[in-house]
């Protein structure tokens, strides 16, 4: 093997990522470690701790070969030249900057332990999402060893996106890579552009200097995050004016300035990572006297609570001002399809503020059920978690789809519409279904941001 690499945090991104670069980079030993046993034990069995597609393939031509998962952290600290650090980053929820600021406890804690186990110089890269400026932190603690070892700092912020996790990390739109502009600092950043030559052409790896990529991370997620709540502000104005939002999208997004992609109207975005990076970009900009520019930003999440809020509103309003102990079949409850994450999914929201209306759940997600019930463990109502689309809908006054998954497009709705307590309702919070198909059946249909297609007036 040519080098050993070592990934701190074998989550949503460690796992995936050093999957690929395992395969890609044969002569490369990864070696995954996280404090999690259970974790791990996952991605040494057949069934993987997360799901995506094409993961399952990726280990299962590594693994063993020359990729390895364990709990032995000091063990990889010490056997390893490069360090990836992919652990979390939460919104701190105590102390200073409570509910916006990154919690940085476990950032820092995997600094400690790579100085405590190190024996020779050593590149750290930060894969996690961390504040502008994190990496002089991280540089101060290690090179306050007493050993006399040398520490690189590279940022190399992740941008695969789950659901596509592995086709974004086997055909990046690019890698960033940022280093510091010191001789040594140089040569680190090399030893990361040789990692992903092995097959990102190496026009799509950019490289710049620490901080501007660490800033391009948050950047890019509060950009994406931005033209979400834009757009699903528009569908608030839509529904009041008889415009319909597709097509606005569409007649937007031809401009080749503006692009088509990333202005779907929604009951709104989400996933661990949107929500967490503006807040912290908030925090930053109040931090450096910002006050205008972080008021901006956090207007993005203000217009995604909104618009969960008022999709809850909506489904009240239209069942004759009252949902209380009617049944509710919710169609997903993973942020986005072809994942079982649920983390920030604007389902938990919806399923609570339709619980405050005394509402009756049947919750169905063909990959998050179990998630799912974690989420709502502590929820007050009444709450049924089936794994069968037919079974849920049995009795339901309305269905709530809140995940975009392609089954909900296949499904029999005449069989459903049969199944349902009449009038029957179908709140399509992706605005997949086929909507003039449904209210031909029977059902009362409401898009997001189009006009309702009702039998009731
Ligand atoms: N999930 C995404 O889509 C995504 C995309 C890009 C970037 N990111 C960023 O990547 C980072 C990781 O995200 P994730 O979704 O993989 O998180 P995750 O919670 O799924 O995984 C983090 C893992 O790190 C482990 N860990 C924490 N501290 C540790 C320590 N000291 N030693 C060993 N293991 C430790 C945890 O046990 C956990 O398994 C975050 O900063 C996130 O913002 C996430």
């Amino acid at each position: 093997m040519k080098k050993t690499i070592l990934c701190i945090g074998a989550g949503y991104v460690g796992g995936p990522t050093m999957a690929v670069i395992a395969d890609q980079c044969p002569d490369y030993k990864v070696i995954v470690v996280d404090m999690n046993a259970e974790r791990i034990a996952a991605w040494n069995s057949d069934e993987l701790p997360i799901y995506e597609p094409g993961l399952d393939e990726v280990v299962r031509r590594a693994r063993g070969r020359n990729l390895f998962f364990s709990t032995d952290v000091s063990s990889g600290i010490k056997e390893a030249g490069i360090i990836f650090v992919s652990v979390n980053t939460p919104t701190k929820t105590f102390g200073d900057g409570a509910g916006k600021a990154a919690n940085l406890q476990y950032w820092e804690k995997t600094a400690r332990d790579i100085v405590e186990h190190s024996g020779h110089d050593k590149i750290v890269v930060e894969k996690s999402t961390l504040p502008v400026r994190t990496a002089e932190a991280m540089h101060r603690i290690l090179m306050a060893n007493t050993k006399g070892l040398n520490f690189e700092v590279i940022s190399n912020p992740e941008f695969m996106a789950e659901g596509t996790a592995i086709s974004d990390l086997q055909n990046p739109d690019r890698v960033l890579i940022g280093a510091m502009e010191t001789p040594t600092g140089q040569k680190a950043l090399q030893e990361i552009i040789d990692i992903y030559s092995n097959w990102v052409p190496r026009e799509r790896i950019k490289t710049t200097n620490v901080w501007s990529s660490e800033l391009s991370k948050l950047v890019s997620n509060a950009m994406l995050a931005q033209r979400i709540s834009s757009v699903n502000s528009i569908s608030a104005l839509c529904e009041q004016t008889d415009a319909n939002i597709v097509d606005v999208s569409a007649a937007m997004g031809a401009d080749s300035r503006i692009g088509s992609k990333f202005l779907r109207a929604s009951v709104g975005f989400g996933g661990s990572c949107f929500k967490k990076d503006i807040l912290n970009l908030v925090y930053l900009c109040e931090f450096y006297g910002l006050p205008e520019v972080a008021e901006y930003w956090e207007q993005v999440v203000k217009i995604n609570d909104y618009q969960a809020k008022r999709f809850v509103k909506n489904i009240a309003a239209r069942m004759f001002n009252t949902v209380a102990d009617k049944r509710i079949a919710v169609f997903g409850f993973a942020f986005k399809a072809d994942t079982g994450d649920t983390r920030e999914s604007p389902a938990i929201a919806v399923s609570h503020l339709l619980l405050e209306e005394h509402a009756e759940l049947a919750i169905y997600d063909p990959k998050a059920l179990d998630e799912a019930k974690k989420d709502m463990k502590d929820a007050q109502g009444k709450i049924e978690y089936i794994d069968d689309p037919y079974e849920a809908v049995k009795g339901a006054h309305a269905i709530a789809l809140l995940t975009e998954w392609k089954e909900f497009t296949e499904y029999d709705y005449v069989k459903i519409f049969e199944l349902m307590e009449k009038p029957a309702f179908i709140f399509d919070g992706r605005n997949i279904l086929d909507h003039k198909k449904l209210f031909e059946i029977g059902f009362n249909v409401y898009p997001i941001g189009q006009a309702a297609m009702s039998h009731l007036n």
